[in-house]
């Protein structure tokens, strides 16, 4: 009999291996609890693909969150018509032009952060490079403060942990993340409150402005999603930027290549996304009878997709446990770091702008970039596996 280990937090640092066992004996294994793992490509990409697997059952049921009422749940954990509307709505102010004009934030906080981190010579990675540039592009995006950032940075911790299977937190954890809920709403309240009074050239005025047909976002969705991106946007995007360093480093050919090649940093960072999923695993709930992986599931039944382990399935991609950052010069399979489906991220755009901006800059501005003594340690969160630390060396 299968027993899977790949959660446990001795393997967080690589927990691959065990995915992959895994994948090879079972396309589908019950965890403890009775919710059922996926982990074949084929059929993480059916689920994700096809609205029969949704956030909750036919009867709005969702068994990984059933203590909180839907009213309370952002559009990434809602299903059609609610999603349809309120994913429409935000798309209205979080366009392609919004991204775009991030670009000059980005290089910028790029370049200083980079500055500094010459100046110092031997650093933790994530400290200062990985952590920040996220937290200040998210702020900037939503118009917080510069001053408000580090309350930002503990709501976000608490949030990302919490985004795991509700009976892995311990009950302080779940104490610290009903607290940073209450904290982050209380703070954008008063936000939006000065935004309505007095607009300014940000994401919080703009959701707060945005209208289709009559429909407007009511002041609890608005701040469901600004809970969202905040939790959605920056622990993802601090994730590439660190496991994706760790990979370059651990291949140091791959490395080379980057800096040697013009115009492969787009295609670069899709492979390093393939590689180190900043999301591991998905969930869905059935909303009727259905068939996923030779098995038969009835309404309300979960499962939890294990994207990491679908990216290195080898019915699909070449190679599959080999880092090539030329995979995506040529036609190549879509990975699934970023979902798939009603739900594909939002701010996939930004999220590449961002790590590709950071990656390309890291690579050619610090060529002898190499680890440095030290652990390299990973948060205890399942879901988004993310380190805690990369001693680095510049010089
Ligand atoms: C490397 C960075 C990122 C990764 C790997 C990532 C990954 C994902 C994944 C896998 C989902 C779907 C989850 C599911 O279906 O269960 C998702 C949804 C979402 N993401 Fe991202 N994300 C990243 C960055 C961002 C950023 C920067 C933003 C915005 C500031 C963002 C906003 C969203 C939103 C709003 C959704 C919900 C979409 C929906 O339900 O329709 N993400 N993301």
């Amino acid at each position: 009999m299968t027993t899977f280990t790949g959660f446990d937090y001795e393997h967080r640092a690589d927990p691959y291996p065990r995915y992959r066992a895994l994948r090879e004996a079972t396309p589908l294994y019950r965890l403890p609890g009775g919710m059922a793992l996926v982990t074949r490509y084929h059929d993480c990409s059916t689920a994700l693909s096809e609205t029969k697997w949704g956030r909750a059952d036919a009867n709005g049921f969702n068994p990984f969150a059933p203590e909180v009422p839907p009213e309370q749940l952002p559009f990434l954990f809602l299903d059609p018509p609610d999603h349809t509307r309120l994913r429409g709505l935000v798309a209205k102010a979080f366009t392609p032009r919004v991204i775009a004009g991030l670009r000059p934030l980005i290089e910028s906080t790029v370049a200083e952060l980079l500055d500094e981190a010459r100046a110092a010579g031997e650093l933790d990675l994530v400290e200062s490079f990985a952590y920040p540039l996220p937290l200040r592009v998210i702020c900037g995006l939503l118009g917080v403060p510069a001053r408000d950032r580090p309350l930002f940075g503990g709501w976000s911790s608490a949030l990302a942990r919490g985004l795991d299977p509700g009976p892995l937190l311990s009950p302080s954890e779940r104490d610290t993340r009903a607290r940073a809920m209450r904290d982050g709403q209380a703070y954008f309240r008063d936000l939006l409150a000065k935004r309505r009074a007095e607009p300014a050239d940000d994401l919080v005025s703009a959701l707060a402005a945005v209208e289709e047909q009559g429909d407007v976002l009511t002041e609890p969705e608005l701040l469901n999603t600004f809970a969202l991106l905040l939790s959605g946007g920056f622990e993802t995007t601090v994730s590439l930027i660190a496991n994706g360093t760790l990979a370059l480093l651990r291949n140091p050919g791959q490395l080379a290549l980057w800096r040697d090649t013009p115009g492969l940093a787009p295609h670069a960072i899709e492979e390093l996304a393939r590689f180190e999923p900043s999301v591991q695993i998905a969930a869905r709930v059935a909303r009727g009878p259905l068939n996923l992986a030779g098995h038969a599931f009835d309404n309300g039944d979960g499962i939890v997709l294990l994207l990491a382990s679908a990216n290195r399935d080898p019915e699909v991609f070449e190679d599959p446990e080999r880092l090539d950052l030329t995979r995506y010069t040529r036609p190549a399979p879509a990975h699934l770091s970023f979902a798939k489906g009603i739900h594909f991220c939002l701010g996939a755009a930004l999220a590449r702008l961002e790590v590709e901006i950071a990656l390309d800059a890291l690579v050619r501005r610090a060529p002898r970039l190499a680890l440095a003594a030290g652990d390299l340690t990973y948060l205890p969160n399942i879901s988004i596996r993310r380190m805690r630390a990369l001693p680095v060396r510049l010089r």
